[in-house]
């Protein structure tokens, strides 16, 4: 596992660093994990913040915590698997903090699913696919019309993960199918962009370059009571980091973590750039996707790659 490699492909530097003083930022899932630290991130550089979210204990804290340090800012019950929901926060969002900058399609789950995939409860199949990619699909239906129309600069930035989308992990197949699909609509999102010559940037957020240290293990505590199973918890036994860690010390390997503070900073310098991979990884990433790239090429026969 060697050092992070981080490097963003933008142009050259001098007029591209971007002043978010004054900007409103849109951060779905905002009130923990990623898109927590992404509130703070911004609202520390002057950014008025408007957090949606359906946990509400979250949602709570994070409101008391960025008062705290004077951010201006909404935090907004949204859920992003409907898109009446995803109008009312932007309708909110330029409302009450009078306009939308920057958008972070951020929300996702983990559905804790384990074993043969044919097995399966559907209920988590629609949880994750309602939550990771209707979610995206939503916030896409309901923000980029708005930012189009405004004619000015602005951000839409959509949180995937390496897992599916340049690299297919074995242990977690339904995240995995959403992340690739959600890769696939922002990959193709930056294109109609970028042909209809907008002043929409798009940018692909990896949480990164190692496990990122946040709920999403945990998801259960947001399951919606509809997709509930007789199950207590994830069928895979991991419910946090720690058991994650605990399980990768069975097999011998020291399991390293990020603070999702470092992914907000990585995120923000990266948009302050306009790059659209918001992406740091390790070299041993970097080596599995240059193999996945030789293994197509050469057609030979796929082996998992394990989490690194
Ligand atoms: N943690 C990692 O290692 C990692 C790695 C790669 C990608 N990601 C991605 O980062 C993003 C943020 O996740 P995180 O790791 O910070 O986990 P997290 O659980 O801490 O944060 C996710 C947030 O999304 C919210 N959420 C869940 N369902 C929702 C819904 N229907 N509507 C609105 N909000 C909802 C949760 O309440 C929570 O606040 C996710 O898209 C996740 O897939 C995380």
């Amino acid at each position: 596992m060697g050092a992070p490699v981080l490097r963003y492909l933008a142009g050259p530097a001098g007029d591209r660093v971007k002043d978010f003083n004054g900007k409103v930022a849109v951060i779905t899932g905002g009130a923990s994990g990623v898109g927590r630290s992404l509130a703070f991130a911004l609202g520390r550089r002057g950014a008025k913040v408007a957090v949606g979210d359906v946990d509400a204990d979250a949602m709570q804290q994070i409101a008391v915590d960025l008062e705290a340090e004077n951010i201006e800012a909404i935090v907004v019950h949204c859920d992003v698997t409907s898109l009446e929901s995803l109008n009312a926060l932007a309708d909110a969002a330029t409302d009450k903090l009078g306009g939308l900058d920057l958008v972070f399609a951020n929300a996702g789950i983990g559905a804790g699913e384990t074993g043969a995939m044919w097995d399966y409860s559907e209920k988590d199949w629609q949880w994750c696919l309602n939550v990771n990619v209707w979610g995206v699909i939503n916030s896409i239906r309901a923000f980029m019309p708005r930012l189009v129309a405004t004619g000015k600069e602005a951000h839409f930035v959509v949180t995937g993960s390496g897992n599916g989308a340049y690299l297919i992990l074995p242990d977690a197949p339904i995240y995995t199918a959403s992340k690739a699909t959600v890769h696939a609509i922002t990959e193709n999102l930056h294109y109609q962009c970028q042909a209809g010559q907008l002043p929409v940037k798009v940018s692909a957020l990896f949480p990164g370059p190692h496990v990122v240290d946040t709920g999403l293990f945990n998801s259960g505590r947001v399951r919606p009571e509809a997709l509930q199973k007789d199950t207590q918890g994830n069928e895979s036994g991991i419910n946090s980091v720690d058991d994650m860690k605990e399980m990768a010390a069975q097999y011998g390997i020291e399991l390293q973590t990020t603070h999702p503070d470092e992914v907000a900073e990585m995120a923000v310098k990266g948009l302050e750039q306009d790059a659209f991979w918001l992406l740091e990884t390790t070299e041993d990433t970097d080596a599995k996707i240059r193999a996945r790239a030789e293994m197509i090429l050469n057609r030979t026969t796929p082996v998992p790659a394990m989490l690194g």
